[in-house]
């Protein structure tokens, strides 16, 4: 398995950058234990990757990105390139659009073109959060993969645009819904949360935003657990997150009894404090995961469980100190 991942700076990059570093030295030390007469074999079973960043591969430039794909032979491309701000992609959509929309555009029609596989990845920002949900006030149905979508904000618009693109261009691809990802970097709301926790006493957070928490790690796990499949499930779409759901409230208070922080978190409505904000926010998008983990065998834990477990990794805790 060759493969190309883009975006190779975003916190799903790092996960996926992570994990077949882990795939590559397994694979290397089988073949000194066991295979070292066989070379043929182990260049043909091997997995190689190579990650490109912004600068050096945009995918909004079409020669450049063609150009790469022409120079090495690749089996997979993993897109974790996009347009993430959804604040600053109501004023500037015409980026959002560039990246989402005509960037992943430019890789289908490549990935189309030169038989190679692509992933990409999507949000839970394409629903609205109303709807057919609700079936009463306390019980919330997340959602499937053949929900209507309709997005409230720009970034969101452009996300779903770029799955359109993807599906009318007709590579082979899987696209993964996900949401509320946390891992190596800024874009999520640990990072986010834990810079509030250090200037103020008491934080408002939402307790009407509901979603899943989503583990960068496990999304990697799954999607190279997917690849294995990827010549019988050859264009789908699916909801990756992990399991069970909560608002930003609950999902503040269980970082803070995790790492044992008194800040006081304050419960406000969403349309409390929506005069901050440009982009609006479905209130639910909470996705359900049933078919993923079903057809990858990976046991995706809940929300709660992962986020324990990450926030006592050696990994967090050295992000958790340059923060603090
Ligand atoms: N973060 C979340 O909570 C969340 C929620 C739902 C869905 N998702 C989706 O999950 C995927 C991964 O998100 P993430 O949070 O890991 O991303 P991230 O950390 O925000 O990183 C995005 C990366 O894309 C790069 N990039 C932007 N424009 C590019 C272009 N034209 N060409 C190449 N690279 C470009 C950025 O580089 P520069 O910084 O150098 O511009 C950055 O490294 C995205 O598709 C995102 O929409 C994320």
């Amino acid at each position: 398995m060759r493969i190309l991942i883009t975006g190779r700076n975003s916190q799903l990059a790092k996960s996926f950058i992570k994990k077949l570093d882990e795939i590559l030295i397994r694979q290397t030390m089988q073949y000194l234990r066991y295979d070292k007469v066989s070379s043929s074999r182990w260049d043909s079973n091997a997995t190689y990757y190579r990650a490109f960043g912004h600068t050096f591969f945009d995918i909004c430039d079409y020669n450049k990105v063609k150009h790469i794909l022409d120079s090495t032979s690749f089996d997979i491309v993993i897109n974790c390139a996009s347009y993430n701000d959804v604040e600053s992609a109501e004023t500037d959509d015409t980026q959002a659009f560039q990246t989402n929309a005509i960037g992943v555009a430019n890789l289908a029609h490549l990935c189309k073109q030169k038989n190679i596989f692509l992933v990409h990845f999507s949000t839970d920002y394409v629903f609205d959060g109303k709807a057919s949900k609700m079936e009463t006030k306390d019980k919330m149905f997340p959602y499937i993969e053949t929900d209507n979508t309709r997005p409230l904000n720009k970034y969101g618009e452009s996300k779903l645009l770029g799955e359109q693109m993807i599906r009318n261009i007709g590579c082979n691809y899987h696209i993964y819904r996900v949401s509320w990802l946390y891992g190596d970097g800024r874009q999520n709301f640990i990072y986010k949360f834990l810079q509030w926790c250090k200037t103020n006493d008491k934080i408002k957070v939402t307790n009407d935003e509901t979603s899943v928490p989503t583990s960068c790690d496990m999304v990697a796990d799954v999607v190279l657990e997917m690849l294995k499949y990827r010549n019988n499930i050859t264009k789908n779409l699916f909801h990756l997150t992990n399991a069970g759901f909560c608002n930003r409230y609950n999902f503040a208070l269980e970082i803070c009894k995790c790492l044992n922080l008194n800040n006081e978190i304050i419960p406000v409505s969403l349309d409390k404090i929506a005069y901050h904000f440009k982009a609006k926010r479905p209130k639910f998008s909470a996705m359900n995961n049933n078919l993923v983990s079903a057809l990858s065998g990976v046991k995706v834990l809940n929300w709660q469980e992962e986020l324990d477990k990450y926030l006592k990794s050696e990994e967090f805790l050295e992000i958790y100190r340059g923060i603090v």
